[in-house]
């Protein structure tokens, strides 16, 4: 049977490369839809999880990894040994960057190389890690072709961006339209008719390199509103008088034209952070420089800088002085309600506190998603959130709104709060309380 029949009558054997936040979600949707699926992992704890049915991953159903995997629908491997007896494959594998902020493609590169060991005839190869333009067919590519075998007719190759939004309730893997660039019509008609075996709204575009760029423009578009945002939340605080997390919600009113973006200590996760230096990374090959890009990315990267000033001025405000502060922060995750502590401002906020002389020992975290965190070298443990905690710190730094957070807990116990997420929104003439945003208090 043709590939085609083989998606069709869900018979197609489906790879996972990547079983992360990206890719675990989608091997599970894969299964439950009644594939047979294989996820191939470097991590060993992560294939001997899956194995188990035990999941690891929030935006995945217990029960439903659970079932896929009693049912034989789902299982995982760090091997490549097997990759000839997959119909389809999706790479899900990171795409961070280098300590000099440059593209880091060796993920793709090794996941690349795997496949190529066992490609076979038939086959449909879909990236979905996010990354420059040019790395499907730049990249990816010249590595499968090496086998002698010719993309478009004898294997065929993809990119299709993931979108998920980890901890978003509504928006899942079903109900949020995915971009689909192949490198020939068929490769792309192929990718389109297996993403909609699981999504319910596929959008081909013309070329891998257009979905590649489309997907920047989705990130990049989201850091230069941050961006902005986050300079006028600091012209806030230097004028006074003005919140600008009223002024957003007020601005947000205007029902065309407007999108709200809140500011914050920074920006983290394996997305938005990353992926305006990916982009200025290439366009340098093209002596293109981004600087408007670049300029928004500057502007978020400085933010975990700014709340360090917020801190030392809480401090003065209660007479403590910066190196003998106790110093508690809620929230490690690089938002709210998730575990991901990638990129994590919440995590350079506390390793400026380290390298600035606040002692270990008086540093402490809560977050009620994340049990144990390292930073520059020092393991910390979450906390209780309790009133002693609370008010044993000289300062408490909201850097991430879990929703179970309850602002008045906090402000009644605490003796100075730097919020940075308007958790406080409703909190009013409290001395204890310095908002980003809203005018310095301290
Ligand atoms: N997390 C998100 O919200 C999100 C959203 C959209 C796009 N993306 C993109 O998707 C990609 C994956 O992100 P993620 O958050 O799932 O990353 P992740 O770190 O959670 O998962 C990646 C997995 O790949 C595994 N891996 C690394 N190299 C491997 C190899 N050679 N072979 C097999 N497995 C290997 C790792 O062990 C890990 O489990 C990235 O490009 C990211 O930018 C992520």
């Amino acid at each position: 049977m043709s590939l085609q029949g083989r998606i069709e009558d869900k018979s197609a054997k489906i790879g996972v490369i990547g079983l992360g936040y990206v890719g675990l979600p989608l091997a599970v949707e894969f299964a439950s839809k009644g594939f047979s699926v294989v996820g191939i992992d470097s991590d060993a704890k992560k294939t001997a999880s899956i194995n188990r049915g035990v999941n690891y991953i929030d935006d995945v159903e217990d029960s439903k990894l659970a079932k896929a995997v009693s049912e034989k629908r789902l299982s995982a491997t760090t091997s490549y040994a097997d990759i000839a007896d997959l119909d389809v494959i999706y790479i899900c594998v990171p795409t961070p960057f280098t300590k000099n902020k440059e593209p880091d493609v060796s993920y793709i590169e090794a996941a690349a190389q795997g496949i190529a060991a066992g490609l076979r005839k038939d086959q449909l190869i879909i990236l979905k890690s996010t990354t420059f333009p040019d790395t499907t067919e730049g990249i990816l590519q010249p590595i499968l072709d090496k086998t002698g075998l010719t993309v478009g007719k004898d294997y065929y190759l993809a990119f299709s961006p993931e979108r998920i939004d980890p901890g978003n309730q509504i928006f899942t893997t079903a109900t949020t339209p995915v971009v689909v660039g192949g490198v020939t019509k068929k490769c792309t008609e192929l990718a389109c008719l297996v993403n909609q075996q699981i999504i319910n709204q596929v959008v081909p575009v013309s070329s891998p390199k257009v979905a590649e760029m489309e997907k920047l423009l989705e990130n990049i578009f989201r850091s230069v509103n941050i961006a902005l945002v986050n300079e006028m939340a600091r012209l806030c605080d230097r004028m006074g008088g003005i919140d600008i997390w009223e002024v957003v919600e007020a601005a947000a009113t205007k029902p065309y034209g407007f999108m709200p973006f809140f500011p914050g200590p920074g920006i983290g996760g394996h997305c938005i952070l990353i992926d305006p230096y990916y982009l200025s990374w290439k366009a340098r090959e093209y002596d293109f420089h981004t600087q408007f890009i670049e300029l928004a990315a500057e502007t978020n990267e400085n933010m975990p800088f700014y709340v360090l000033g917020l801190i030392r001025r809480a401090l003065s405000h209660v007479g403590v002085p910066f190196q003998k502060a106790k110093i508690m922060i809620l929230g490690v995750a690089f938002k709210k309600d998730v575990d991901d502590t990638r990129e994590s401002p919440a995590l350079k906020i506390m390793e400026f506190l380290l390298q600035r002389g606040v002692q270990v020992d008086n540093i402490c975290y809560n977050d009620p998603h994340v049990s144990e965190i390292r930073v520059s070298g020092v393991s910390f443990n979450s906390v209780p959130l309790t009133a002693e905690s609370l008010a044993a710190a000289d300062v408490v730094v909201i850097a991430t709104n879990h929703s179970i957070y309850d602002a008045d807990f906090i402000v009644e116990h605490a003796n100075a709060i730097v919020d940075t997420r308007n958790l406080t929104k409703n909190i009013k003439g409290s001395d204890k309380i310095s908002k980003l945003g809203a005018g310095t208090r301290f």
